[in-house]
């Protein structure tokens, strides 16, 4: 088969925004505890964080870390990860049924979040607690001095305010399995009242709002609108979590997962924009799609094995997919699906970051190493830059059950005025054979092919693992041709590729 786009600079979409480019740590399982920290370990710092696993994430070039959860956030005491870690509480984290030792607290991870170079984004519990609590945490952490939170966070060894801008207002609200899960009715209330607490005290605050937890719910757009209506003027952003996952041996189906995220995105911008419309506001409420990734929840419920209280774990191996050569090609195209709506989706996190559903695995005392999925993120990241173009992309389709007829090919570019740089990303969602793309590069002048990275493998299952760590890599696509403003590419099946011109 084949296919055929353009790459024109007018085609713009919108700015491609850095924190389209975030990711998320969450205290489960071993993202924190024996993943980014471990202390004793041959690689950790003085403070017990793992040297090796911030080199990974520094090249993984994350932009935002959205911390500290997820469920467990709706559960969480901060106070109880700040001061003296001999004097902080064991506690039992309801939502991962595990053992929480407060180790890493605010304080420890500000410091690692900018060792990586990243900005913090914090989410607020609004599960078990309520607007002073959000309160006293926005005080401790972005107050200068002068004031009792503020002092205290001097004293407990952090003298500048941290300031952050970016907060979540709780997390999956509208799932039964939240802590302090609530109507949308209520928790609309409860966010606007928050939301406008925190603006009193420090107006520079951005704040997402909780959307669904998946456009599966059955409470999806209703949702989005009741809250809205409650919040549209307190608010800078809607979340929307997504993960995908093989069902029943359809690979055909899974690869075109990207499909069902441009349709919840551009549900949830539709509803925003008719609350918008309703309330006669000037306002746009942009998308944080602070979840996403693939999670083959079907396998693992781990959390619901570990039953004995008395006997939660600290750091058990929860959500620990492996994650193959699909998976990094529906990786890779969620993030062509990001920047194909780069106008409303202006922030995003792939959750999570380390051990659990994340790009980087760690053995404790052992090694750390990339999985397959690191890589269409590593290099979309820093080969993104600019404006988000739109390629008018003409190929076949092909059926699936999931989500209709959906083209076999998926593409989008970036354009960087500033350096006169572009960047195509394309995947190739057949399973039998390669397609050939040719592309009409004529807008772009007299310019060369910088770089090439396909992602494929004789095996879509093919991973890498401890035993295997660098099994999976891209390669140079030896194919790609520029001649006269006419660019073509071979695309393997199962393929992610980026090229960059310039
Ligand atoms: O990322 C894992 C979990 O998925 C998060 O804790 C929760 O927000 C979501 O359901």
């Amino acid at each position: 088969p084949a296919a055929r786009l353009t790459l024109d600079p007018r085609f713009t979409v919108g700015a491609v925004h850095r924190r389209v480019f975030g990711s998320f740590v969450e205290h489960l399982g071993r993202c924190v505890y024996d993943g980014i920290y471990e202390p004793g370990h041959p690689a950790a710092d003085e403070e017990g964080f793992r040297t090796d696993v911030l080199d990974l994430v520094r090249e993984l070039g994350v932009s935002t870390i959205r911390y500290p959860g997820g469920n467990f956030v709706s559960g969480y005491r901060w106070e109880d990860g700040v001061g003296p870690r001999e004097s902080r509480p064991k506690r039992l984290d309801l939502a991962w049924h595990s053992l929480e030792t407060n180790q890493v607290g605010l304080h420890e991870f500000a410091r690692w979040n900018d060792r990586v170079g990243s900005e913090l984004m914090l989410a607020v519990n609004l599960g078990t607690r309520g607007v002073q609590e959000a309160l006293d945490l926005l005080e401790y952490s972005n107050v200068r001095s002068g004031s009792a939170l503020s002092d205290q966070r001097i004293a407990d060894g952090t003298p500048e305010p941290l300031g952050v801008r970016m907060w979540c207002l709780g997390n999956e609200m509208d799932g039964p399995w939240q802590l302090g899960h609530r109507s949308a009715e209520d928790y609309g209330k409860l966010a606007s009242q928050t939301a406008k607490a925190m603006r009193q005290l420090d107006p520079s605050v951005q704040l997402v709002v909780c959307g669904s937890s998946n456009s599966d719910m059955p409470t999806f757009g209703a949702w989005e609108r009741t809250v809205l209506e409650h919040t549209y003027v307190d608010v800078d952003y809607i979340s929307c979590h997504a993960y995908y996952a093989e069902k029943d041996g359809d690979l055909a189906g899974f690869l075109a997962s990207a499909v069902d995220m441009d349709r919840f995105i551009e549900a949830v911008v539709a509803t925003a924009d008719h609350v918008k419309a309703v309330l006669r506001s000037e306002k746009t409420i942009d998308i944080s799609f602070d979840e996403w990734n693939v999670w083959n929840q079907d396998r693992f419920h781990d959390e619901d094995q570990i039953t004995d209280i008395e006997q939660w774990p600290y750091a058990p191996r929860l959500l620990e997919d492996v994650y193959s050569v699909a998976d990094a090609v529906v990786v890779g195209n969620l993030l062509i699906s990001l920047l194909k709506h780069a106008d409303r989706v202006t922030s995003a996190s792939l959750a999570q970051l380390v051990n659990v559903i994340a790009p980087i695995m760690t053995e404790p005392g052992g090694p750390a190493w990339r999985q397959t999925t690191f890589f269409p993120f590593a290099l979309t990241s820093r080969l993104a830059r600019g404006d988000a173009l739109r390629v008018e992309l003409a190929c076949e389709t092909y059926p699936t059950g999931k989500h209709g007829d959906v083209p076999v090919v998926d593409a989008v570019a970036t354009h960087d005025p500033a350096t006169g740089r572009t960047a195509l990303f394309l995947v190739n969602r057949a399973i039998e054979g390669p397609v050939t793309v040719t592309v009409d590069a004529g807008a772009l002048g007299d310019v060369d092919v910088l770089e090439t990275h396909t992602l494929h493998d004789g095996d879509p299952y093919a991973a890498n693992t401890l035993a295997e760590p660098t099994r999976v890599a891209p390669g140079e696509n030896k194919s790609v041709l520029l001649e006269n403003g006419s660019l073509t590419v071979e695309l393997p099946p199962v393929s992610w590729t980026a090229i960059s011109l310039g």
